[in-house]
């Protein structure tokens, strides 16, 4: 079958069962000429890498409500959008979310280039997104690889390299599909197609659009696919955290460094995180008492577990780490996960 032929299966398959989602201009509306907002396909990029649809809808919607255009975001609090995104993970999309609304902002009259490699010049902004942003918001002919268009070339074109060291194949096979006519409906209608048919457990062949084509199915490996070299085992990583609260309420926070873990992000001062236990070092003289238990959470490259200290501060308690944060100003969802399980069991300890 041709690569025409099935890339008209698959468009004509994405105009009955495109995925409705807040970000998007469904296959109806395009043809009717409604054009995507490229800021909306930019932040859904970017909230969506590492990140499932699910996990993203709720703080699209905070987002879009509270910063409705590029500008609005731009000349927002860092603190703000820090807090906005506390609970999606990898903060330093949120930091360079900022910097390139106000890039765009600055050096692009508030509008996003449509050509890639401008694009790729934004900061947080890679190959990924940057495909994904020129062919979804401006139509361009790119290739957009991600987990789910892999794993449908995998499957289509039946090729049993493991990844990482099949991508360059795997971006030939999608790069070949990809139509000079609704590039942008193309991209989405593979990603689609990886989602919610070409899943990485039991796909349903049975109703794919491509199950003629499909060589694995062919084969019968599709289940097998794509293979992966085996990950590296995580390493446990150690640390204490110090959760102080005032008499009036206030709870001793510490605005993370910029460059690193949970940058930019409020946490609770605490120890180093190692392989071997922490030395304990108290950001202030106090009652401080064990809590019963431990945090445990999952990073991109460790596992982390936290022992917690918990004390009741004077009113005039004086630190040399941090800000107390009166109970008005803080919330427990500005804190990112991991800060936010250690809230939630030391709270009331
Ligand atoms: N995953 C990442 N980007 C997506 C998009 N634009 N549509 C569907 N799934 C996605």
């Amino acid at each position: 079958m041709t690569s025409d032929r099935i890339g008209g299966d698959l468009l004509a398959w994405y105009d009955i069962h495109a995925r409705n989602l807040p970000w998007r201009v469904g296959p109806a509306a395009r043809a009717q000429g409604v054009q995507p907002d490229p800021y909306r396909v930019w932040l859904s990029e970017i909230m969506l890498q590492q990140t499932t649809v699910a996990a993203v809808r709720d703080y699209f919607h905070r987002f879009t409500a509270r910063w409705p255009t590029v500008a609005d975001l731009a000349a927002a609090e860092d603190g703000d959008v820090m807090g906005e995104w506390a609970g999606l993970g990898y903060y330093a999309r949120a930091r360079n979310l900022l910097k390139c609304a106000r890039v765009v902002v600055s050096e692009h009259g508030g509008r996003f280039p449509d050509d890639p490699d401008a694009l790729l010049a934004l900061p947080g902004v890679g190959p990924y997104t940057a495909a994904a942003i020129a062919a979804i918001a401006f139509d361009k002919p790119e290739t957009v690889m991600d987990g789910n268009v892999e794993r449908v070339m995998a499957r289509l074109f039946d090729i049993h390299e493991p990844l990482p060291a099949a991508k360059p194949v795997l971006k030939a096979q999608a790069a070949a599909l990809t139509p000079a006519t609704r590039p942008g409906d193309h991209a989405q209608a593979v990603m689609d197609l990886g989602a919610t048919i070409c899943t990485p457990r039991n796909p349903a062949c049975g109703i794919c659009p491509l199950r003629a084509p499909c060589a694995a199915r062919a084969a019968g490996t599709q289940a097998d696919l794509p293979r992966k070299t085996p990950k590296k085992p995580k390493p446990t990583r150690r640390g204490i955290a110090y959760l102080g609260r005032r008499a009036d309420g206030a709870w001793l926070l510490e605005r993370r460094p910029e460059k690193g873990l949970l940058g930019g992000m409020l946490g609770w001062p605490g120890s180093d995180w190692a392989e071997s236990p922490p030395e304990a070092s108290p950001p202030c003289p106090g009652n401080w008492r064990t809590v019963p238990g431990e945090v445990r959470h999952t990073f991109t490259h460790f596992h982390l577990v936290l022992e917690l200290r918990r004390a009741d501060l004077p009113e005039d308690c004086t630190t040399m780490r941090g800000q107390f944060l009166a109970p008005g100003g803080f919330r427990p969802s500005d804190l990112p996960t991991a800060m936010r399980k250690a809230f939630d069991l030391a709270r009331d300890g």
